[in-house]
């Protein structure tokens, strides 16, 4: 059967690697981007429709247009932003999640994908190999917005039979499009930080370590999972997942193979250091493993190789634009 694929939330930076991902593997004109606006770089071959996915209306107009057979619900409002916007937080994460259920509902769309994330778990549950089931008292917009979605996700499949599938994203580590207000982003503005000026001033303190993902490995586990039977899905609400954990010192060790005269700093009082101390330092993805094949390709070392690497040869290009 054809697939046509909708991307909500296109522009950010899962939306943009997702999209070429998809494009490449069901064809340019399968898949159709939307963002609540226009990307900043246009790609002439892509079928981009601006859309607020809190408009229901616009929404109904785009799955009537389009017939998906699949839609990947992307467009959310991560950890930091959302505490400073708490209740647009909430409203864009559940009433959007919401929209989409329902009208995938209605239009008979085929599987949905919907992201959670670590920030389900809360000060409460256990730090080390976080399992699948385990107490989640989240206390972060974001993590009971995304803890809530996980709930209504699982209770849309089983009352009404919807396909909805999902991953606990970890932080997740990528050079292409930009992150926004998360509070894993340092392991990326670090890269920056050290190409463009040799130090980093790290918002998290040396010794936090958190669960990480290069976005290579994300990418491979969300189109896996979506290829998956529905039988080998035995987890509706989402799946733990993980790459490799490390901390900011760790990785600054790591960038310094690299570059050795790089220095890291790291700041007192960043409200993101709170968020931080209540989520998993590590992550138990069995489940992940067992029902769907799941397998990490990057670890540190080689996730610092291929940012200093690709960000480098970016950065060089976009110096050399700026001239
Ligand atoms: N990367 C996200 C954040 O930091 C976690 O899902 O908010």
């Amino acid at each position: 059967m054809e697939e046509r694929i909708i991307i909500l939330g296109s522009n950010g930076q899962i939306g943009t690697e997702l999209a070429a991902a998809l494009r490449e593997k069901f064809g340019h004109t399968q898949v159709i981007t939307s963002d609540i606006r226009p990307p900043q770089i246009p790609e002439g071959y892509s079928l981009f429709e601006p859309v607020d996915v809190l408009d229901r209306e616009a929404l109904h107009g785009l799955f009537t247009k389009y017939r998906p057979t699949q839609v990947y619900l992307l467009a959310a409002m991560l950890s930091a932003t959302g505490e400073k916007y708490p209740r647009q937080a909430w409203d864009l994460n559940i009433n959007g999640l919401l929209n989409v259920l329902d009208l995938s509902l209605e239009h008979s769309v085929r599987k949905v994908f919907w992201p959670s994330s670590i920030a389900v778990f809360g000060p409460h549950s256990p730090k080390a190999n976080t399992p699948q089931y385990t107490v989640m008292d989240p206390n972060t917009i974001y993590g009971i917005s995304k803890l809530s979605g996980e709930r209504i996700c699982e209770y849309y499949f089983n009352r009404f039979g919807l396909d909805v599938r999902s991953i606990r994203y970890p932080g997740i580590i990528s050079w292409k499009a930009a992150p926004g207000g998360g509070t894993t982003d340092y392991a990326i503005h670090i890269f920056h930080d050290a190409l463009k000026n040799n130090m980093y001033n790290c918002f998290l303190s040396a010794e936090t370590a958190l669960p990480m993902l290069y976005m290579d490995d994300a990418i491979r586990a969300t189109l896996d999972l979506m290829d998956a039977a529905p039988d080998k899905i035995r987890i509706r609400s989402s799946y733990n997942l993980t790459g490799v954990s490390f901390t900011p010192s760790m990785l600054a060790a790591e960038i310094r193979r690299f570059l050795p005269d790089f220095t890291i700093s790291y700041a007192d009082n960043d409200p993101r250091q709170a968020i931080a101390d209540t989520w998993p330092n590590s992550i138990d993805d069995t489940e992940a493993r067992n029902d769907w094949g799941w397998k990490p390709a990057f670890d540190l070392s080689r996730i610092t190789e291929v940012m200093i690497g690709n960000l480098s040869e970016k950065i060089h290009i976009e110096d050399g634009k700026s001239i």
